[in-house]
């Protein structure tokens, strides 16, 4: 019996490696990952930078509100650890609530970074969503995935398999 229940559960581990494999492999090069960060979150943007996500043709596969700790910030951003802004881009991350998205169209990561704008507001395009809601370079309203690769790994940090449609 104990042999039986030890084949069982092993088969239903390879079971759902198999479904998570088959679920990445679809969702590559057509999924974003996004944040609407603290500053818009309470200067009382979310609704409008939602509205413009879905009028620019995504899918929303996930959302929520929530926040960040310290330490998730840390990790989230760790491939900045070396900058001079880490220590105000921790501390900002996690000053407040934010929106947290996995986001679905063809081109995806490319076609939502083009729809946010560049990381300064003072750069970014007219009609960005950057350039209609940031408050600075540091401040700017949204984050975008810059990889296919890297958009999945930032989906699987905020929200379990079954949080993602
Ligand atoms: O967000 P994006 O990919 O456009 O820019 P990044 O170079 O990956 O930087 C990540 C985040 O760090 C930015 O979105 C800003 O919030 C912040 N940052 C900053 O505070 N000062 C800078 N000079 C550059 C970035
Ligand atoms: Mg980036």
């Amino acid at each position: 019996m104990a042999l039986l229940n030890r084949i069982s559960s092993a088969n239903i581990g390879i079971f759902f490696l198999i479904l998570q494999a088959n679920k990445t492999r679809y969702m590559s090069g057509k999924i974003t990952f996004t944040m609407i960060k603290p500053d818009a979150v309470a200067d009382g943007h979310i609704g409008a930078i939602l509205g413009k996500i879905a009028e620019a043709g995504f899918k929303f596969k996930a959302l929520k509100l929530t926040q960040l700790t310290e330490a998730d910030a840390k990790k989230f951003y760790k491939v900045h650890a070396a900058r001079p802004f880490y220590g105000e881009l921790v501390e900002f991350m996690s000053s407040g609530p934010i929106v947290a998205a996995v986001l679905e169209k063809d081109n995806a990561v490319e076609d939502f970074r083009t729809l946010i704008g560049a990381t300064n507001p003072a750069d970014a395009a007219e009609g960005t969503i950057r350039k209609m809601f940031a408050r600075s370079v540091g401040e700017n309203a949204v984050h975008g995935s810059d990889s296919d690769e890297n958009a999945l790994i930032e989906a699987q940090f905020h929200f379990s398999g079954r949080e993602i449609f």
